[in-house]
C-alpha cells in the first residue's frame, strides 16, 4: 500500500510545533502541497521556508483558529495559491489549567473550549464549506485520549476534547454520501513541546505516573500520530468516516 497526496492540497493546523509540525512535514515528504496554520504566525512561516526550501510546495499562515473570520481568511488563502483544499487536519491545541471543577475559572474554561473545541469548529465550517462545494474532502480532528476518559483537574480539557468526537461524528453522518470522510485521532502522551510545557508548569510526577501506565512503556513520538493522520486522510482509508484511532502505547485499552 502506497499513500501518495500528490496533486492534493493539505491544510494543518498547530503546524508550527509539534504533532502538528512532524504532520506537515508527512504531507510535504508524501507530495501534498502544505498550508501549515499556526497561532505563531513567524514560526509557521519559518517551517513552511524550511519545506519550501528543501524542493517541497508549502506556505505558512498565520491564524487564531479561535477566531472564524481568520480562519475563513486563512481556507481562502490556500485555495486562492492552491486552487483546492483536500485534507484538513484541525490540530492546534492548548491545554487548561490545572484546576478541580469547583476551583477552575469561566475565563480557563473560556480559553479552551475556544481553541480545543470552537477552533476545530470554525475549521470544519470553513474547510467543508470548501470540500462541498469541489465535491471531495478528507478531515482528521484532534482529539486525544482525554477525548475517551476523564482527567481529575482536567475538565476544560478532557470536556472540549470528548466535543471534538461528538463534531467528527455529526459531519462524518452529514457527508457520508458527498465525499468527504471525517476522522479523529487520540493520541497519547505524545513527546512535544507541550509536555515540555507540562513540566515546566510542574507536572513531571503526573507525566511519569502516565509513563507507568502505558502498556507499550514509553511515550509516543510525534511522527507516529504523523503516521495515523495521514492514513485516515488518504484513499488507503476510503471507507473510514466517523471514527476516532487511538494513537497511545495501548493507555486507553485497560
Ligand atoms: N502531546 C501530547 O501528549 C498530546 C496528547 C493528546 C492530544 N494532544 C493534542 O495534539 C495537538 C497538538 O499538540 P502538541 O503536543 O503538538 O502541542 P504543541 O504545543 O507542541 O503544538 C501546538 C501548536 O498549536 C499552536 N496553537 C495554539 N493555539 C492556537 C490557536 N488558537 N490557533 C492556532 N494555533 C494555535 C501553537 O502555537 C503550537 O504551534 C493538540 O490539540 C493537543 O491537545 C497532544
Amino acid at each position: 500500500m502506497e499513500i501518495s497526496f500528490k496533486d492534493k492540497v493539505a491544510l494543518v493546523t498547530g503546524a508550527a510545533s509539534g504533532i502538528g509540525l512532524a504532520t506537515a512535514k508527512a504531507f510535504a515528504r508524501a507530495g501534498a502541497a502544505v498550508a501549515l496554520a499556526d497561532i505563531n504566525a513567524d514560526a509557521a512561516r519559518i517551517e513552511a521556508t524550511h519545506l519550501a526550501d528543501a524542493g517541497y510546495r508549502a506556505v505558512g499562515i498565520g491564524c487564531n483558529v479561535a477566531h472564524l473570520d481568520e480562519v475563513e481568511a486563512m481556507v481562502k488563502e490556500i485555495v486562492v495559491r492552491f486552487g483546492r483544499l483536500d485534507v484538513a487536519f484541525n490540530n492546534a491545541g492548548i491545554q487548561n489549567k490545572l484546576a478541580e471543577t469547583a476551583d477552575a475559572t469561566p475565563e480557563d474554561f473560556d480559553r479552551v473550549m475556544g481553541v480545543n473545541l470552537r477552533g476545530v469548529w470554525n475549521c470544519m465550517k470553513a474547510e467543508l464549506t470548501q470540500m462541498r462545494a469541489q465535491g471531495n474532502g478528507a478531515i482528521v480532528n484532534c482529539s486525544s485520549l482525554g477525548g475517551l476518559v476523564g482527567g481529575a483537574q482536567r475538565g476544560n480539557y478532557h470536556a472540549a476534547k470528548h466535543g471534538v468526537l461528538g463534531l467528527t461524528k455529526s459531519a462524518a453522518l452529514e457527508y457520508a454520501q458527498r465525499n468527504i470522510r471525517v476522522n479523529a485521532v487520540c493520541p497519547g502522551l505524545i513527546w512535544t513541546p507541550m509536555a515540555d510545557q507540562m513540566v515546566a508548569g510542574g507536572q513531571k510526577e503526573a507525566l511519569d505516573g502516565m509513563l507507568l501506565a502505558i502498556p507499550m512503556g514509553r511515550h509516543g513520538k510525534p511522527e507516529e500520530i504523523a503516521n495515523a493522520v495521514l492514513w485516515l486522510s488518504s484513499d488507503a482509508a476510503s471507507y473510514v468516516t466517523g471514527q476516532s484511532i487511538s494513537v497511545d502505547g495501548g493507555f486507553v485499552m485497560r
